[in-house]
């Protein structure tokens, strides 16, 4: 847990005797929440009051990725890291705006032994991912600035959440992984037939990142049928569901056993 850098002076942070807060050089501390995370956003870096997603996107987010529908992306992102990790026993991954951590916990599942760290901007988020698992370090941080040393990680996985280049080079290791996870062509395409007169695909040019070249590029697609609930709460976990007008949504939320396509780019990038 000593990988922690202060976000105001950059001086490595150290737990106090209680193990309850986290102090610098300069003095700046950090208490632990009851729930186990720091937050490490300074509030003269906040751009917003309640940066990230609010409590309501969290618990839409939530309640449908209760229902598992993800869990055979998750399960293919672990089984990515697991062919990674080799004889690694310390191997650490940061899970990049991680939100409730969903796949951080499907990941220690398949691979207990894996040190994970993540951050999110939104405090809700954090909240949630630390009362799930008292085992992996939550932060509230930005992925701007990341509170970490330089070299902290052997892999960060960023599933649908920004990130800045510089960071991700100083904080990953040489010849460590970045793992992303984004929307391919067909994504959510019955969805978006409710709601666009033309559905377009996605563009998915291979994003590049500064310091890392590309290893590894999946196309991972399947199908789901969700019940009306959780039909409600993907349509409200996406970006394009401000652009659902009200007949839009009473149709989709009419459309019993709707099958929709999942559809995503899995990528792998290594620190050069
Ligand atoms: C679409 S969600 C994905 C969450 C999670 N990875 C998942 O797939 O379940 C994007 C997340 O990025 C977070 N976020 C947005 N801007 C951020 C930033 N600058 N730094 C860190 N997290 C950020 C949001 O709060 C949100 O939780
Ligand atoms: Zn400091």
């Amino acid at each position: 847990m000593s990988n922690y850098i202060c976000p105001l002076c950059d001086n490595p942070l150290q737990l106090n005797e209680s193990n309850q807060g986290l102090s610098c050089a300069n003095n700046h501390q950090f208490d632990r929440a009851k729930q186990g995370y720091f937050n490490l956003l300074p509030v003269q870096r906040k751009k917003s009051k309640e940066p990230g997603d609010s409590k309501i996107m969290i618990t839409a987010r939530q309640d449908f990725l209760a229902g598992d529908y993800y869990l055979p992306l998750a399960t293919k992102v672990a089984d990515k890291i697991e062919s990674l990790i080799a004889d690694n026993p310390s191997f650490a991954m940061l899970d990049l705006g991680c939100g409730e951590g969903y796949y951080s916990r499907q990941i220690k599942q398949q691979l207990p032994a894996i040190l994970q760290y993540g951050i999110d901007i939104s405090k809700p988020a954090i909240i949630k991912a630390a009362k799930a698992d008292k085992s992996a370090h939550y932060a509230v941080a930005s992925s701007d600035k990341l509170p970490y040393a330089d070299n902290s990680f052997d892999l960060a996985l960023k599933v649908y959440a920004p990130a800045n280049d510089e960071e991700l080079q100083r904080v990953i290791k040489l010849q460590g992984y970045l793992l992303t996870i984004t929307p391919a062509p067909r994504h959510l395409w019955q969805l978006r037939q409710f709601i666009y007169q033309e559905v377009r695909e996605h563009d998915t040019q291979d994003t590049k990142f500064e310091g890392f070249s590309l290893q590894d590029s999946q196309r991972f697609s399947y199908n789901i049928t969700p019940n009306t609930a959780h039909r409600m709460a993907l349509l409200q976990m996406t970006p394009f569901a401000w652009h659902a007008n009200e007949a839009a949504t009473n149709n989709i939320k009419q459309a019993d056993d709707l099958a929709i396509e999942l559809d995503f780019v899995i990528n792998l990038y290594r620190a050069i």
